[in-house]
C-alpha cells in the first residue's frame, strides 16, 4: 500500500478547517493524513484539536512581515514541514501570508480557504463586510496560494446567499459550512493527481459542471459525501 500523503496545516484559531480535513481522512474520504500542524499562535484551538488526534502539534511564532523573526519562522515552518515528510500544505483559519521558503519549498502544494468568492472581498472580516455591502451572495474559495494573500489560481468555489435578516455572523456560519466540504474536495483533487494548473486556471480532471447541496452552489461540483 503506498504511503498516503502527509498534509501539513497551517491555523491561527478554532481550527473548524483543520477538524474537517481530520475528520475527512479518518473516514478515508481523502487518501492523506494530517502530519503536522503548525500555529503562529500559542493558544491556537486548532493545536489541541490535533493533539486530540495524536497529531503533532507546533507554536511557531511569527513575527511582523518582512522582519527577521518573519524569515526565520518562514524557514522554521519549512523545517517542520519537511522533517514530517509533508507533500501538501494547507493554510487553514492561518492568518498570515505563507513566507518565501514554504511557498519555494512546496511550490504548487499550498493551497488557502478564503471565506468569500474572490476576487471579492479579500482581507479579513470579509463575510461582515459582504453583509455591509448589501450582496445577495458571497460564498468561499479554496485556491493555491501565491505570496500575495488572496490571489492564488481557485480551485473551488461555493456560492451561498446572503438572506436579508443576516448579519456577519450568521453568514460567516453559513459559508463556514461550505468551507468544510470544499476544502476536503479541494485536497482529495490533489491527492487524486486531478489538479493541474496552466497559468491562474486550475483544470480539475474530469469535474462535472456546478451541483447544488443544502441550499448553496459549488462549482466545480462536489464529489465527497461530506
Ligand atoms: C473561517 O471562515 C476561515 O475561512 C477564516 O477563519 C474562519 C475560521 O476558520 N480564515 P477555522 O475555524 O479556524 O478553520
Amino acid at each position: 500500500m503506498a504511503d498516503k500523503l502527509r498534509l501539513g496545516v497551517l491555523v491561527s484559531g478554532s481550527g473548524t478547517n483543520l477538524q474537517s480535513i481530520i475528520n475527512a481522512c479518518e473516514a478515508g474520504k481523502i487518501d492523506a493524513e494530517v502530519a503536522v500542524v503548525i500555529s503562529n499562535r500559542a493558544e491556537a484551538f486548532g493545536l489541541e484539536r490535533a493533539r486530540k488526534h495524536g497529531i503533532p502539534a507546533l507554536h511557531i511564532p511569527v513575527g511582523r512581515n518582512e522582519t527577521p523573526e518573519y524569515e526565520i519562522a518562514d524557514r522554521e515552518q519549512t523545517r517542520a514541514l519537511r522533517d514530517h515528510g509533508v507533500g501538501l500544505v494547507c493554510m487553514a483559519g492561518y492568518l498570515r501570508k505563507a513566507g518565501p521558503s514554504v511557498l519555494e519549498t512546496f511550490a504548487g502544494a499550498v493551497m488557502n480557504i478564503h471565506p468569500a468568492l474572490l476576487p471579492a472581498f479579500p482581507g479579513v472580516k470579509v463575510q461582515w463586510a459582504a453583509v455591509e455591502y448589501g450582496v445577495r451572495i458571497s460564498g468561499c474559495t479554496v485556491h493555491f496560494a501565491d505570496p500575495e494573500f488572496d490571489r492564488g489560481p481557485i480551485i473551488i468555489q461555493a456560492a451561498v446567499p446572503v438572506l436579508q435578516e443576516d448579519d456577519g455572523e450568521a453568514l460567516a456560519k453559513r459559508i463556514l459550512q461550505c468551507e468544510h466540504r470544499i476544502y476536503p474536495q479541494a485536497i482529495q483533487w490533489f491527492v487524486a493527481g486531478r489538479l493541474s494548473l496552466d497559468g491562474r486556471h486550475v483544470f480539475v480532471d474530469d469535474a462535472r459542471a456546478g451541483s447544488w447541496r443544502d441550499g448553496a452552489l459549488f462549482s466545480p461540483a462536489l464529489e465527497l459525501d461530506l
